[in-house]
Formats: structure tokens, sequence, C-alpha cells
């Protein structure tokens, strides 16, 4: 099995260089005054599995980290604009806004990025940003629930993540959450689609290495939302893991599952100690 899925992944790889390739060792400033860590030890969890952990953004082209070093550049702030403008307005049978309990988002989401997916007690469940988001509008505003991965549900989420730039992932796996971390982790290393590859056959064992003509990152979500260059808005981490499966030849799972929800919360632990970078550009 390992060797049918190592042919898999080499019959993917490109053996030459693509110019203009990222500068791995430059480091990403935003505005000249948020410093992230985009390399770092890895959690104590993947101690053997990796040897640092690197955020996606050392693995793009110099001209694809530039955008994302100034806030004017960053094609992604037109979102974080309109997000705003959404969390000022009353909607739903209540007439209230997300600013009618919650203020400002300076004052109120500081920190919270880095903390989800997170148990939530009362609920009984793991939260991500968007079931949370949702949650405050059918059951504080009375409206209806944004699309899971849709424009306004991402524009959100990237206001949100704005509160917590430059701050370390630092999602909870032990305690209540810890089961459906398991569930994540045992599905990171899952073989899907008639490729029968894992997350970590390529993210684990090649990153680094081009794959068509992509240079492949250890497909880390401290950046999400991301914005994509290739369709031009901001994307959330259930569509990329959707086209990462879909990339294997397997039926995907939805974005919003269980699934997926157990996915995010192993992933984004795998990135515990980088920088909330979002809203982040990629290619
Ligand atoms: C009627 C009041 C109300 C409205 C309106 C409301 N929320 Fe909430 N929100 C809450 C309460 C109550 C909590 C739970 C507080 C807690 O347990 O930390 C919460 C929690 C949250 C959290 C999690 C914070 C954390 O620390 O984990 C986020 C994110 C959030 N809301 C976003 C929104 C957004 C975005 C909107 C608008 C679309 C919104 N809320 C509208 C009352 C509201
Ligand atoms: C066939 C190889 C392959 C497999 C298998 C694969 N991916 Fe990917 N993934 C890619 C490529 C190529 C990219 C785009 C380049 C990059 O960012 O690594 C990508 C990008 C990503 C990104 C975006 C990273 C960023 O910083 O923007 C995430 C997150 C991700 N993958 C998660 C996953 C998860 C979770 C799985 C398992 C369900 C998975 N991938 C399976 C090839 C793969």
């Amino acid at each position: 099995m390992k060797f049918k899925a190592m042919t898999a992944v080499a019959a993917l790889l490109v053996a030459a260089p693509i110019m203009g390739m990222a500068d791995e060792e430059a480091e990403l400033v935003v505005n000249g005054e948020i410093e992230m860590v985009t390399k770092t030890e890895p959690p104590a969890h993947l101690e053997g599995a990796l040897p640092e952990i690197m955020s996606g953004w050392r693995f793009r082209s110099d001209e694809t980290q530039q955008t994302q070093m100034d806030d004017f550049d960053n094609p992604g702030m037109i979102f974080v604009d309109q997000a705003q403008a959404a969390w000022d307005t009353a909607e739903g049978s209540e007439g209230k806004s997300c600013a009618s309990c919650h203020n400002e988002p300076a004052s109120s989401m500081e920190g919270v990025r880095a903390v989800y997916p997170k148990w939530n007690e009362e609920a009984g469940e793991v939260r991500t940003l968007a079931m949370q988001i949702n949650d405050c509008r059918e059951n504080q505003m009375g409206a209806e629930p944004w699309k899971y991965t849709g424009n306004e549900m991402t524009a959100m989420e990237a206001l949100i993540s704005i509160e917590s730039r430059g701050m370390p992932v630092n999602v909870a796996i032990d305690g209540p959450a810890q089961s459906v971390w398991e569930e994540g982790k045992e599905m990171y290393y899952t073989r899907y689609g008639q490729l029968e590859l894992s997350c970590a056959n390529c993210h684990e064992d090649n990153y680094g290495n081009m794959i068509r003509a992509d240079h492949l990152s250890q497909g880390q979500i401290n950046g999400f939302p991301v914005y994509r260059l290739k369709n031009a808005k901001l994307n959330g981490s259930h569509a990329r893991f959707k086209g990462c499966v879909r990339d294997t030849r397997a039926e995907t799972f939805k974005p919003g599952s269980p699934e997926f929800v157990a996915l995010e919360l192993y992933v984004a632990s795998r990135g515990n100690g980088l920088s909330v970078e979002a809203p982040s550009v990629r290619n």
C-alpha cells in the first residue's frame, strides 16, 4: 500500500523547479508592523512527523508573497470591508446586527480566530468559526444561515480573523475535543480515491516538491480564509479540503460536514504555533 501511494505521488511530481519560485527564507511582516511566524517548531503531537511547521506563504512566488505584505495590495481586504458593513446591519426577526451584541470586532473578537475550532460546552460539540457565526445568525438574530463557504461567510471569517493576526494558532485538542481530533487525525492519514492518496502523502511526505505547476506546501490553514488569485475571492478551508479530496478522484465530503469539522480541528492543530495570517493570499 505504501509503495502504491508513493508511485501515485511520484507520477504527479515534477522534477524541474519552476522559475520565480518562493524564497523559502523570506520573512512575512504585514503593513511593516505585524511580524508573522511562518516557520517554527512543531507542536508536541507532531513530533517525529515534521521537523518544522511552515505556513503556505513560504511556498508561494515572490510576487504572491508580496501581495500579502501590505493591506493595500491584499485583494482579500475588500471583503473585510464588506463584512464590516454586514456586521453593522440589522437582519432577521430580532432586528439585531452583530454589533448589537458584540460592539466592534476590535473589542470583542480579539484572539477568537486563533482558538477555533473550539469545544462549545452548552451545545456539546466542536464548533468552527463558521458554525458559530451561523448559530448567532439563526438563534440570536432570527436570520437565515449563510452558505457554509459562501462569500458572506468567508468575508465575516476574515473580518474576525483580522483581530487575531500575528497571534499564534492555539487550538485545544484535549478534554472533550479529543475524540473529534482523533477522528480528524485518522482522516488525515487515510488514503482516498482512485489515486489512494492521503493528505499526509502530499502535505507531510512531499512538501517542498513541485506537483503539476504547484509548489507543495504543508497544507496548513493558519491563513484561512484565503484570497486565491485563481478564483479572485476568499476561500474557506472546507472548500480547499474538498478540492484536495476531489484531486485524488474520490467522492468528497460536504463543507460543514462532521467529517470536515473534525479534519479542520486536526489540520488547525498541526499549525499550533504559526501566526494567524488571514486573509492570506495564495495562487
Ligand atoms: C443577540 C446577541 C447576539 C447577536 C446579534 C450575535 N451574537 Fe455572536 N454571540 C452571542 C453570544 C451570547 C455568544 C456566546 C458568548 C460566549 O459564550 O462566549 C456569541 C458568540 C459569538 C462568537 C464566538 C466568540 C468566542 O469567543 O468564541 C462569534 C465569533 C460570534 N458570536 C459572532 C457573531 C457574528 C458574526 C454575529 C452577526 C452575524 C453575531 N455573533 C451576532 C450573541 C450574539
Ligand atoms: C495529490 C496531492 C494532494 C493531496 C492528496 C492533498 N492535497 Fe492539499 N494541496 C495540494 C496542492 C498541489 C495544493 C496547492 C499548493 C499548496 O498550497 O500546497 C494544496 C493545498 C492545500 C491547502 C492550502 C494551503 C494554503 O496555505 O493555502 C490545504 C489547507 C490543503 N491542501 C489541505 C489538504 C488536506 C486536508 C488534504 C487531505 C484531505 C489534502 N490537502 C490532500 C495537493 C494535495
